[in-house]
C-alpha cells in the first residue's frame, strides 16, 4: 500500500482518498479468500459431535459435491456454518451476509434458513416446533432448503464418511470470493 488519506472525518473526504481506499482493497482482495479459509480451519477443535465442525462442513460439501451440485452451491455447503466462529446464536444469518454478494439469490435464501429448517431434527428435544419451517412452505426455496439440509447437513456428523479434505475446496473458495461483488446498497 501506498500513500494515506487525507482526511480525519469522512465529511472532509475527497474523490482521491477514495481512490486510494478502492486501489488498496483491490490489493488485497484475495487475503479475505484467505481470512474465510483460516476461519474455517479454527472450527477443527474439539466438540461433542463425534467429529469436528470442519469436519462437519467438509463432508457437508463432499456430499453436496458427489449429488452433482455446482461449485457455487458446493462453496455455501462448505461455509453454510461459518458463522459458528463469530456468532452462534445466529449463525446462518452470518454466513447468509458473508455469501450474499457472491452467490445466487437461491443459494443466500438456503443459508439463511438453514438453521430453522435442520430444526426439524431437533427443535423437539427443547421444546420448540420441529415444523417451524413450514411457515415458508410456499417459498419458492422451501424444497431446496429442505433437501439442502436432508441430504448435506444433518447427515454429516458421520466419522466413517469419506469425506474430502480441505484442499480440494480450496480452489473453489478462492474463486468465489474472486468474483466481483454485488453492491450492498
Ligand atoms: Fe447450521
Ligand atoms: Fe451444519
Amino acid at each position: 500500500m501506498s500513500g494515506k488519506v487525507a482526511f480525519t472525518a469522512m465529511e472532509h473526504g475527497t474523490k482521491a482518498d477514495y481512490d486510494l481506499i478502492f486501489a488498496d482493497e483491490e490489493d488485497r482482495a484475495g487475503e479475505f479468500a484467505e481470512r474465510v479459509l483460516g476461519w474455517l480451519r479454527d472450527m477443527d477443535g474439539d466438540s461433542p459431535y463425534l467429529i469436528s465442525r470442519l469436519q462437519h462442513s467438509l463432508q457437508s460439501a463432499t456430499r453436496a459435491e458427489r449429488d452433482g451440485a455446482d461449485d457455487e452451491t458446493i462453496v455455501c455447503a462448505l461455509l453454510h456454518d461459518i458463522g459458528d466462529v463469530l456468532a452462534p446464536a445466529n449463525h446462518s444469518d452470518v454466513a447468509a451476509a458473508l455469501l450474499a454478494p457472491y452467490v445466487s439469490e437461491k443459494n443466500h435464501w438456503i443459508v439463511k434458513h438453514h438453521g430453522l429448517f435442520q430444526g426439524y431434527y431437533w427443535f423437539q428435544f427443547i421444546g420448540e416446533d420441529q415444523n417451524a419451517r413450514d411457515k415458508f412452505r410456499n417459498h419458492e426455496h422451501y424444497q431446496a432448503c429442505v433437501d439442502f439440509c436432508a441430504r448435506w447437513d444433518q447427515p454429516s456428523f458421520d466419522p466413517d464418511y469419506d469425506t474430502l479434505p480441505i484442499d480440494h475446496f480450496e480452489p473453489m473458495v478462492r474463486a468465489l470470493f474472486a468474483k466481483e461483488p454485488r453492491p450492498f446498497f
